[in-house]
């Protein structure tokens, strides 16, 4: 009998399904997600352009600043959530169907995002959602590429939602996908990652795809070292879980070294 995968390489990326996966995650806002959003809008409003900040997280006032969602998927929100302070957002992907879901859904974004965007721009203070439609076609930038092959210190505040504890099952590779995030952005850089905690692995449309199983210690000693102001949230399951195998969120807010 052949012995499970464990290497990011080894997974199907190609047959991510993206639109099995966003109606099973994101066709409804949870209270989960939403928690998840409103921690990161204010992370962002808060270090955004602070002074004393260095290099390019001085540039995160305004519109001004380049940002980057890692490993985006279909799921827009992290995205949204950083586009009233920049000029582009850059979505990577290492899957080809989520490059092409991205590809014919960036130009309009779709009604699902609403709530979503609601919340980012309650009474519409950030611009309303029709305006939102409008920065993301103007200001996302697709891109096909790997979290490890980033370049160093690019953007200027970065998420990565559900990614390095859910592309591999080696543990190893999950650290280095945080470091090589993290190393993407430029020091002084505020970011946000989200982590399904103590992941099993999922399934997409039957395709199994991997998980480390991480929770927040192991969180706090990858990030010790690697930023400062380090914030972790855990959001437990609720009443109703997303999926089986994993026993709650967990949001990691920080600076960059
Ligand atoms: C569990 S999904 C998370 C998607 C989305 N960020 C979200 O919040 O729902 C993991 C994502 O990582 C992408 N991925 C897999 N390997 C990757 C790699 N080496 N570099 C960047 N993204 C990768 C997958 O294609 C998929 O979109």
């Amino acid at each position: 009998m052949r012995a499970a995968p464990t290497r990011n390489s080894e997974y199907p990326w190609d047959a991510f399904d993206p639109f099995d996966y966003l109606v099973h995650n994101y066709s409804r806002l949870r209270a989960d997600d939403e928690e998840i959003l409103a921690l990161t809008q204010a992370w962002f409003a808060e270090h955004a352009g602070r002074p004393g900040a260095v290099n390019g997280a001085a540039a995160v006032k305004g519109s001004g600043a380049h940002g980057i969602d890692v490993g985006c998927g279909p799921n827009l929100y992290p995205g949204l959530a950083m586009l009233p302070l920049c000029r582009s957002v850059t979505l990577v992907d290492y899957s080809h169907s989520n490059i092409a879901w991205l590809r014919s859904h960036l130009a309009h974004c779709g009604e699902i995002w609403r709530p979503y965007w609601e919340r980012i721009s309650p009474q519409d203070c950030r611009g309303r959602f029709e305006q939102a439609r409008g920065w993301l076609a103007e200001r996302g930038r697709i891109q096909h590429g790997s979290v490890f092959d980033l370049p160093a210190q690019t953007w200027d505040l970065g998420t990565m939602f559900f990614v390095a504890e859910s592309i591999t099952a080696d543990y190893a590779e999950f650290d280095r996908a945080v470091s090589r995030f993290l190393r993407a952005l430029r020091p002084g850089a505020p970011f946000a990652a989200a982590f399904m905690e103590y992941s099993q692995g999922y399934e997409i449309a039957g395709v199994p795809f991997p998980a480390v199983g991480v929770g927040a210690t192991e969180l706090r000693d990858c990030l010790a070292n690697r930023a400062t102001e380090v914030c972790i949230h855990r959001i437990p399951t609720g009443a109703q879980p997303l999926r089986r195998g994993y026993s709650g969120m967990l949001l990691a807010l920080g600076i960059t070294t």
